[in-house]
């Protein structure tokens, strides 16, 4: 590149949108002395339709220009790109806290960079940019599907490993942690499940087989973590950051793994040292919901008779029911038919018939019922501000009743006192 800065001198640069011969360059590119390349073209017309995307070289300069010099606490060990608040699908980072009329005293914290997935790990139609592309057009949306015995086999078995990467999660909190250490935990036991097979192939130099899992959520329409981490009054969500849990919070943490090509899905509330009454009492009324639920679970039985029950339940304690986030149809799409809402007088349609599976996965405010979302575009809050809580499982209708797929394990950690009694 020659030297001349000259804002008119645009001789041999071609128009970044279109190609043709460049007459024009970006004010804001020449402001911030960015390439002339990139910054160059041809018509208002194409500068203006370029402007979406060509804003976020704006940003990115004057992010890698900030330095390393941030102050925060929690952050020293994170790099400075690593700072930014997460804005809404991928499309941009910002320094700065956005404005918001914060309904709590959460607040988000810094994202630490996308994790790695070997080579190796059978990926989901969105790892690589974001985009599902089969989940939104399957005639899944619409029909609920019955699975094959094999694909029962193969829930099976991810639920399984689903649970067990929940488990590895529930072990490691307490005060202190940030949720993106929780994340790191998730992450790695997922794309760890099935290694032993891996291995043992290797050892007799037998063919690789594909293992491991692949964090579902990583990447899901840009979400930029693998898993969810809702602290007190997140209802769903929750972006793991470097914030870290402190004593008396609730945190859930909702995993999926995708393996076999299927998915299983699951999450739980924990507790955080000491939690006060009223937070213990949300918890153990929201797992009884979902425990009563999963209770008239069997074919014949109406999809929203599964709200009534929650609804049910958690009112006759003082608790609302949220509405905006539903249980789900699963197997080798994430969300798909039936949609399962846990309100009462919902309108869900049709019937339970053996082979479906679906979670439950009731989400339950100590206040009103009512979510607000953050600037994110990820983080569901209650409107109020007081807390919520969540648990949820990937459920298998049979002939007689119901298979829990992601059901607690004999060395699942025993963190829930009621289930001691
Ligand atoms: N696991 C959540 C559910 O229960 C979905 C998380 S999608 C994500 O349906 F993108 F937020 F991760
Ligand atoms: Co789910
Ligand atoms: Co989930």
């Amino acid at each position: 590149m020659s030297g001349g800065s000259d804002v008119a001198d645009t001789t041999s640069l071609s128009c970044a949108r279109c190609g043709k011969p460049a007459r024009l360059q970006c004010p804001k590119c020449v402001e911030l002395k960015l390439p002339r390349e990139g910054a160059a073209f041809c018509t208002q017309d194409c500068f203006k339709a370029s402007w979406s995307s060509h804003k976020a070289v704006h940003l990115k300069a004057k992010l890698s220009s900030l330095g390393t010099g941030t102050p925060h606490e929690q952050n020293s060990d994170l790099l400075n790109e690593d700072w930014l608040y997460c804005l809404k699908k991928g499309q941009a980072r910002t320094p700065k806290l956005p404005h918001f009329d914060w309904t709590g005293e959460l607040r988000p914290y810094a994202i630490s960079r996308r994790r790695a997935v070997p080579a190796h790990i059978e990926l989901p139609d969105w790892a690589a940019d974001g985009i599902p592309k089969t989940e939104p057009n399957s005639d899944l949306q619409h029909v609920v599907e019955i699975k094959t015995p094999d694909q029962i086999e193969r829930m099976r078995e991810t639920c399984r490993i689903g649970r067990e990467v929940l488990d590895a999660a529930a072990r490691v909190i307490q005060p202190g942690v940030t949720t993106d250490e929780i994340d790191r935990v998730v992450h790695d036991a997922t794309i760890a499940a099935g290694a032993c097979l891996h291995f043992a192939l290797r050892l007799q130099e037998a063919f690789v087989l594909k293992c491991g899992g692949y964090p579902s959520p990583l990447n899901y329409h840009f979400f930029p973590k693998s898993c969810c981490t809702s602290v007190n009054e997140v209802i769903c969500h929750g972006i793991p950051d470097a914030r870290k849990l402190e004593d008396g919070d609730i945190v859930n943490v909702d995993v999926t793994v995708y393996y076999k090509g299927v998915h299983g899905d699951l999450n739980e509330t924990y507790f955080v040292g000491n939690v006060d009454e009223e937070s213990r009492r949300l918890v153990q009324c929201t797992y009884e919901s979902l425990e009563k639920a999963i209770a008239i679970v069997k074919p014949g039985v109406r999809f929203r008779e599964i709200g009534e029950v929650i609804n049910r339940h958690t009112t006759m304690s003082g608790f609302s029911v949220v509405k905006s986030y539903c249980g789900h149809g699963i197997g080798e799409l994430f969300h798909c038919a039936p949609n399962i809402p846990h309100y009462g007088r919902n309108k869900a349609v049709g019937v339970m018939k053996a082979g479906q599976t679906f979670t439950i996965e009731p989400m339950i405010n100590a206040g009103v019922w009512r979510d607000r979302m953050w600037p994110d575009g990820w983080t569901a809050v209650t409107a109020d501000g007081k807390r919520s809580a969540q648990f949820e499982h990937t459920l298998l209708v049979t002939q007689t009743g119901v298979e829990v797929l992601t059901g607690r394990l004999p060395s699942s950690p025993n963190v829930f006192p009621w289930l001691n009694a």
